[in-house]
């Protein structure tokens, strides 16, 4: 699978919004990581489709759009924009995930799903061969800058091993807590997608953090 960096517009600066994008575009990242919290399924309010349009025609790079809102089904649909590459909502807001699965799809995007750091595997059994990618959740959804829980690590490798065994081609996408200093373990672990917010960001350069972690990817 390809190696993907998609650093998350949540630990940037709203105020200066374009900018950021462009010093991580400027620095090659693949993907901008966007973060929808709705203050229902996660503690945290932050952003709509309103702050996406002021990018659409501004930036050529494709949206990694996180659903972290209860009934994501009624408005996947305002989220599909030039630049939306992939939709994820979560497993845990979801009863009908098979469903919201193809109302994604028949938008003409990828469809992901998230999975908290407590919820297990298993919940993706049925669901696996119908979707893009796995967003495997390292710390509990709601804010930027907290620490990586642990048992992610051995959490990606498993699913690793359960999509291989499959023969399928899901995307790996790591999110909460991704820095330098664990990016390649993550990497060999088997996942492909780094999200990282605060560890770009956060940081004085986010172009020079944004080429320093696509040097570790190997580009
Ligand atoms: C957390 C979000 C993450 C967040 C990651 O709920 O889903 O995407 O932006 O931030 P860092 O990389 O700072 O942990
Ligand atoms: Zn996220």
């Amino acid at each position: 699978m390809q190696r993907l960096l998609s650093p998350s517009i949540l630990s940037a600066d709203f105020g200066r919004l374009y900018e950021d994008v462009k010093k991580v575009e400027a620095g090659g990242a693949h993907m901008l990581h966007v973060d929808v919290m709705d203050g229902h399924f996660v503690p945290n309010i932050t952003m709509g489709p309103v702050v996406l349009e002021g990018l659409i025609g501004k930036t050529t790079m494709p949206f990694d759009i996180h659903l972290m809102i209860e009934n994501p089904d009624r408005y996947v649909k305002s989220f599909v924009f030039p630049n939306t590459k992939v939709i994820s909502v979560h497993q845990e807001a979801c009863p009908h995930l098979h469903r919201s699965i193809q109302n994604i799809k028949s938008l003409g995007v990828k469809a992901g799903v998230a999975i908290n750091p407590a919820t297990p595997l298993w919940t993706l059994e049925e669901i696996l061969e119908d979707i893009d990618m796995v967003i495997v959740m390292t710390v509990n959804p709601g804010f930027g800058g907290q620490s990586f829980i642990e048992g992610g690590l051995d959490k990606i490798r498993r699913l690793h091993e359960m999509i291989s065994k499959r023969g399928l081609s899901v995307d790996i996408e790591v999110d909460g807590g991704v820095k330098l200093s664990n990016g390649k373990e993550l990497l060999e672990a088997g996942a492909n997608i780094l999200v990282a917010g605060s560890a770009i960001f956060s940081q004085n350069d986010p172009e020079k953090e944004t080429v320093k972690f696509l040097k570790l990817m190997g580009y």
